[in-house]
């Protein structure tokens, strides 16, 4: 176990387990792209990890990376695939390339707030989407929570017509290029580990994100504002290969996914607090946050809920029309 934590703290790595994984145990590496402790997927990531590395002591190990020190969320889930990594949670926009049902989470306003998502990816629609992807090789296990999306950008933003013209950095997601075209500006899809650098350097003029990625990437810190629009949601899938998945002895396999299933609760649950605490964060820099009036933000609404058209083929209307009855 030292060997192994002296290698790891040689590459810089950070791990959930600082004792690192003894031998004849099995390994699970857990990849993601966000921090450790403040952020809800980091803190859901190291909770697992905690409660697996002292309840299955001795037979498996989860080691955590989060940061992107492993892989960003372009690369693992090929990686997963090739059975480099066996866990990660990229949000719901990187799946495209496997699944098109994932795009209703994307379609702006489609959740009016996070209770809503909660109770969709509990219906019985949400829960067989965790197998949508299974033919191509990989199980979905449990959706995880990150909050609702806010705007901002190198000037301020109040009306649709201000992000006209200007660049924002989106994950790569069809639905996510369409928002922005809707709006006049030019989508650029690109790694969330760069994001920061290219607001900097204005390779972009904004971008879109939940507070505790705004506020765990500082991206208040080379941006005008952020505007508090509540437009889309981003949400994660806890992701496991079928091979990988399918190979475990059953009983640990039962024992992990029930130990996932406790975190999922309790860390979903917890969503609004841990976003309000970046918000709050946020504004403790001194940042500004601008609050839209109802009608400057029905004008947003109506500049970008017209993208579900191009969409309801993907999603399903039957799916549109059962996440919208959650939100009456
Ligand atoms: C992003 O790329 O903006 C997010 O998916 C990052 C994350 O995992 O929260």
């Amino acid at each position: 176990a030292i060997s192994a934590l002296a290698l790891v703290a040689s590459a810089g790595i950070a791990m959930a387990n600082p004792e690192g994984c003894d031998d004849g145990e099995m390994v699970i590496k857990f990849s993601h792209v966000t921090n450790a402790d403040k952020h809800p997927k980091g803190i859901a990531a190291a909770l697992f990890a905690k409660r697996v590395n002292a309840e299955m002591d001795g037979k498996v190990c989860v080691e955590v990376y989060p940061n992107s020190t492993l892989y960003n969320d372009d690369q693992v889930l090929e990686a997963m695939l090739q059975g480099d990594v066996q866990m990660a949670a990229p949000s719901l926009s990187k799946f495209e390339t496997f699944t098109k049902k994932y795009r209703i989470f994307d379609l702006p306003f489609m959740f009016k707030n996070m209770d809503a998502v909660d109770e969709f990816q509990n219906s019985e629609i949400g829960q067989k989407m965790k197998n949508e992807m299974v033919r191509r090789g990989l199980q979905g296990l449990e959706f995880w929570h990150s909050g609702l999306k806010q705007f901002s950008a190198n000037k301020p933003l109040l009306v649709p017509g201000d992000a006209k013209g200007l660049k924002f950095r989106v994950q790569p997601s069809d639905v996510l290029i369409a928002q922005m075209k809707a709006l006049d500006a030019s989508p650029q899809p690109m790694a969330f580990s760069e994001v920061y650098g290219a607001l900097q350097t204005g390779v972009v003029d904004g971008q879109e994100n939940t507070w505790s990625n705004i506020y765990g990437q500082k991206f208040y810190e080379v941006q005008d504002g952020i505007t508090e629009t509540n437009h889309g949601l981003l949400d994660y899938m806890v992701v496991t290969s079928v091979d990988w998945w399918e190979s475990l002895d059953p009983a640990i396999r039962d024992q992990i996914a029930s130990i996932l299933h406790d975190v999922t609760v309790e860390r979903n649950a917890a969503i609004n607090e841990v976003e309000e605490n970046s918000k709050q964060a946020i504004l403790a820099t001194g940042a500004t946050i601008r609050e839209l009036t109802p009608e400057q933000r029905q004008q947003w609404v109506d500049a970008m809920k017209p993208v579900w058209a191009q969409f309801t083929d993907d999603v399903g209307q039957a799916n549109i029309d059962a996440a919208q009855a959650i939100n009456a």
